[in-house]
């Protein structure tokens, strides 16, 4: 099953607080795949994010270190920048070691160039950030999961109410 809904960002501050609403929101063992070109936002986003689950650690893309982990806020966060990488160097990474629950506790995994990743898991919701003429961002929403339902509770619909502020005016009613 494949939930979606598109979202306007008019700007910087709007992404930031997509990324906090999304901070409070998602449960442990959520996988947010970023994608968009250079520049598009994903690392605002997760910004928000972070500040939103009480990291008080600045954050900033791991371009060269490839992945960052916080452990201080309500659930960890695990930040990943693949843009450097291609899928086969990837592979080698594990990542999948950041959501299966064994050797990592449970957190969100946010993953930047998630494009890169050589297979992707199972349940994950992908945003999707698009610049726009005016110098906005429209972002694409989808979560998708083999049964309709996140394992860990997760779906869209239980989001929408709170991004009602941000919904493109087509699905707004
Ligand atoms: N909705 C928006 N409208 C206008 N500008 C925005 C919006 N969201 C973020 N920005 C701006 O876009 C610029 C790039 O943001 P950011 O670094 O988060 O992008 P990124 O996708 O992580 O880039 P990279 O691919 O290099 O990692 C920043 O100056 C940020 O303030
Ligand atoms: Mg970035």
């Amino acid at each position: 099953m494949i939930e979606s809904l598109t979202l306007l960002l008019p700007d910087a501050a709007a992404t930031y607080q997509l990324g906090h609403l999304l901070g409070r929101s998602l449960p442990a063992g959520t996988i947010l795949l970023l994608q968009g070109n250079l520049g598009s936002g994903k690392t605002t986003l997760v910004q928000g994010l972070g500040e939103s689950l009480g990291i008080a650690e600045a954050i900033v893309s791991p371009t060269f270190t490839l992945i960052s982990e916080y452990s201080e806020g309500r659930i960890p966060l695990y930040h990943l920048d693949l843009y450097r990488l291609d899928p086969t160097e990837v592979e080698v990474l594990h990542v999948e070691s950041y959501w299966d629950g064994l050797e990592f506790p449970l957190g969100i995994v946010a993953i930047e160039w998630a494009e890169r990743l050589p297979e992707l898991p199972l349940e994950y919701l992908r945003i999707e950030l698009a610049p726009t003429e005016q110098g906005s961002r429209t972002a694409h929403l989808n979560a998708i999961s083999p049964a309709g339902k996140f394992q860990n509770g997760f779906s869209l619909g239980l989001l929408q109410p709170a991004l009602q502020p941000f919904l493109a005016r087509s699905q707004n009613g």
